[in-house]
């Protein structure tokens, strides 16, 4: 079942602005629409030959992503184009675009250090040094709209993290609009945002460069020289680093390297991969976790008790305010603080679904769906149904915990996707927002200044929040 669209044609007319009933840049209503209309999975065929297969139902969601070949995704077509127009710089489109064999060879290599748990324990001391600062430099006693403030933050974490190295983004200069972190910070979010129009319809900038085309390339030449200039100033330090002394105030008191060097020292990887690994890590590391922790705050500061309950879990990790953050209480000592994360993760996640194009036929809820099709799971709307969730619009951390967390269908909610290709940077991305959940609860009050209206979500590829989100801080004393 689904839309025929105009003529039998198509429905991409659908999403244009003016004559169209939707929008990309509100793929969740359209979502909902199709659900209402059609049932649990739709077919929607946007140009004749180019059809979406849309799932609702988590048993189809687990057929979809359990599969056992090299899961395949139709996206970031544009930036591949980009990628591999210039072989001087890439050797292949990197790893958010590539697939098969190729994607396999750089995700088996790169996933060692950036998923593997004991790296990602390594890098939170300095990850907690940094998120200490940026509560002292966010502004108190005022109202803050926090999202661009959590950008930076985000920002300082992924170079931090990709190549051991300070943006000193929070700093008065580096508030300049023309800054490097400024310019960093816009050019990921106008990549993110021309993905989606390049990636849909009838691919006219492979011929010439239309305006998503040229926006994407000139955000991407900036990020490149950026990752370009910061490889090379490791690649120098690397050579001179056997014999350096060891500085007492590094961040990495556990002389833990930076991913960059990892890779560098990585035999399977050649410059052209760290490079491109690099420029992935700029672009997928910022925004993504910046508009979770950004929808965190927002439900938490509307609901005084789960507050309350973080803070308490915070006191607990955290007796002193200077008491370091350790691995250990991240794990076991928080769960409701991670059951908040997840209630989050239900409500607002980045991403509305999860995307592949099919190795073979499968069958989903009785229909059979031929190889090659484009399937794309609906997990956002799938969480605000009733029928899987009780009082689904209700920002509930308890569902998560104890006997209740057991009747949940764990193909749901899956903000990080799921499988071989889910996100290669999901146990630290986790890590982030709750040391920084935890420091600023630990912190201090925080109190809802935004509008009373609920908070929606824009898509530019991942959802944003539609409102700014406006926040007070009330120091603790103790
Ligand atoms: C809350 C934060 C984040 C969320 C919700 C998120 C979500 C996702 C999702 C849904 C995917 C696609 C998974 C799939 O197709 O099954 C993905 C892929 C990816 N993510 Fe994340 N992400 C987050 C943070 C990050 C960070 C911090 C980085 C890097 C520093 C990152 C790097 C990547 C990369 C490189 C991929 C492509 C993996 C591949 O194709 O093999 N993500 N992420």
């Amino acid at each position: 079942p689904g839309p025929s669209g105009f003529l039998g044609l198509g429905n991409l007319y659908n999403y244009m602005p003016i004559i169209g009933k939707y929008s990309w840049l509100e793929l969740h209503k359209a979502g909902y629409d199709k659900y209402r209309k059609y049932g649990g999975i739709v077919k929607e065929t946007m140009v004749l030959g180019q059809d979406i297969v849309w799932l609702y139902e988590p048993q189809d969601i687990a057929t979809l992503l359990n599969g056992r070949d090299y899961p395949l995704r139709r996206s970031h077509l544009a930036l591949a184009k980009y990628r591999l127009d210039r072989p001087h710089v890439y050797r292949s489109a990197g790893l958010l675009p590539t697939n098969g064999a190729e994607w396999w060879r750089l995700r088996s290599e790169l996933q060692k250090e950036i998923s593997a748990p004991k790296s990602v324990r390594s890098f939170l001391m300095a990850v907690d040094k940094v998120t200490k600062e940026f509560l002292r430099y966010l502004p108190k006693s005022q109202e803050v709209d926090m999202l661009p403030k959590l950008s930076r933050l985000n920002l300082e974490l992924t170079c931090l993290v990709t190549f051991g190295e300070r943006l000193y983004s929070f700093s008065p200069e580096e508030q300049d609009e023309n800054s490097v972190s400024s310019k960093l910070m816009r050019a990921a979010e106008t990549t993110n945002s021309n993905i989606l129009p390049t990636d849909q319809g009838l691919g006219i900038w492979r011929h010439f460069e239309t305006g998503p085309y040229k926006r994407l390339r000139k955000a991407q030449e900036y990020m490149e020289s950026v990752a370009v200039d910061l490889v090379s100033q490791k690649l120098v330090f690397f050579k001179e680093d056997q014999n350096t002394e060891e500085d007492p105030d590094n961040l990495w008191s556990l002389r833990r390297n930076s991913l960059v060097e990892e890779y560098m020292k990585n035999p399977n990887l050649d410059l052209f991969d760290v490079v491109g690994m690099a420029a992935d890590l700029l672009l997928a590391g910022v925004d993504t976790t910046s508009y979770t922790t950004a929808f965190a705050l927002y439900h938490i500061s509307r609901h005084p008790e789960v507050q309350r309950r973080i803070y308490e879990e915070s006191l607990r990790v955290l007796p002193s305010k200077d008491t370091p953050l350790l691995a250990d209480h991240l794990n076991s000592d928080i769960p409701f603080t991670r059951a908040t994360l997840k209630e989050v993760f239900r409500l607002n996640p980045i991403s509305i679904g999860v995307g592949r194009i099919l190795t073979k036929d499968l069958v989903f809820s009785g229909y059979h769906v031929p190889k090659n099709t484009v399937v794309v799971t609906q997990n956002m709307i799938a969480c605000r149904l009733e029928k899987n969730f009780p009082d689904p619009e209700v920002f509930s951390p308890d569902r998560w915990l104890g006997q209740a967390k057991g009747c949940i269908n764990p193909y749901l909610v899956l903000p990080f996707g799921h499988g071989m290709r889910s996100c290669i940077a999901r146990r630290l991305a986790e890590q982030n927002i709750l040391t920084f959940l935890l420091r600023l609860m630990r912190n201090f009050e925080i109190e809802w200044k935004g509008d009373d209206e609920e908070m929606d979500v824009i898509t530019l590829l991942i959802n944003k929040p539609s409102l700014p989100v406006s926040i007070q801080l009330h120091e603790r004393l103790y």
